[in-house]
């Protein structure tokens, strides 16, 4: 096995996964405006502090949401937001992942996937049968991320117009 795939599988397995904190919520931002280009902090703050109580993330009375993040001695290093919603595009039950992301000096480390992993296993105890995320069609290595976690394309067409 190669030097640096060893060294891969060491970070992976220091890396843990737990609960969002309110505390959280700044390695969030940061995190999303490097993979993004784009700063974001109220709309990460609005989105995240809904579920926060007592500085502890508080899933809705039903369990429709699961946040974690994963934490690299002490440093948030990836995060990941799902959501359990009703009737969304005529969808009885469906999970949803509305937000993921590594922090790009920890890509390819097996964290992405290990979130997801989580989520999907919540959402499985739940009694879901599916899962869907929208992403960009020119956003390659999304796309390959998801395909290689065994996303196929859903039966759903984005419209839009200009105006
Ligand atoms: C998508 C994202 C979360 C993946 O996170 P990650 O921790 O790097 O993913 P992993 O290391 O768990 O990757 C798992 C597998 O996905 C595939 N993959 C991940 N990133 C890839 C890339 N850039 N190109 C090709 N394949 C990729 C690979 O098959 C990889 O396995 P391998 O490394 O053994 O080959 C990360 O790239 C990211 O934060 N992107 C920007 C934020 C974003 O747009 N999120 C999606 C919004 S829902």
């Amino acid at each position: 096995m190669r030097k640096e795939r060893l060294a891969a599988l060491d970070q992976e397995s220091s890396i843990v996964l737990r609960p969002l904190r309110e505390s959280d919520i700044a390695a969030i931002i940061a995190i999303d405006e490097r993979t993004s280009g784009k700063p974001k902090p109220e709309y990460w703050r609005r989105k995240l502090t809904r579920y926060v109580q007592e500085g502890q993330f508080q899933s809705d009375a039903d369990g429709s949401v699961l946040a974690r993040v994963a934490e690299a001695e002490g440093t948030v290093v990836g995060f990941m937001v799902g959501e359990i919603r009703r009737w969304e595009f005529g969808l009885p039950y469906c999970g949803w992942i509305t937000a993921l992301g590594t922090d790009p000096d920890r890509q390819r480390l097996g964290i992405g996937r290990r979130l997801l992993a989580e989520l999907l296993d919540y959402y499985r105890e739940k009694g879901l049968e599916e899962v869907r995320t929208i992403v960009e069609w020119a956003d390659g290595d999304i796309l390959q991320f998801f395909h290689s976690m065994g996303f196929v394309r859903g039966p759903f067409v984005e419209l839009q117009k200009s105006l």
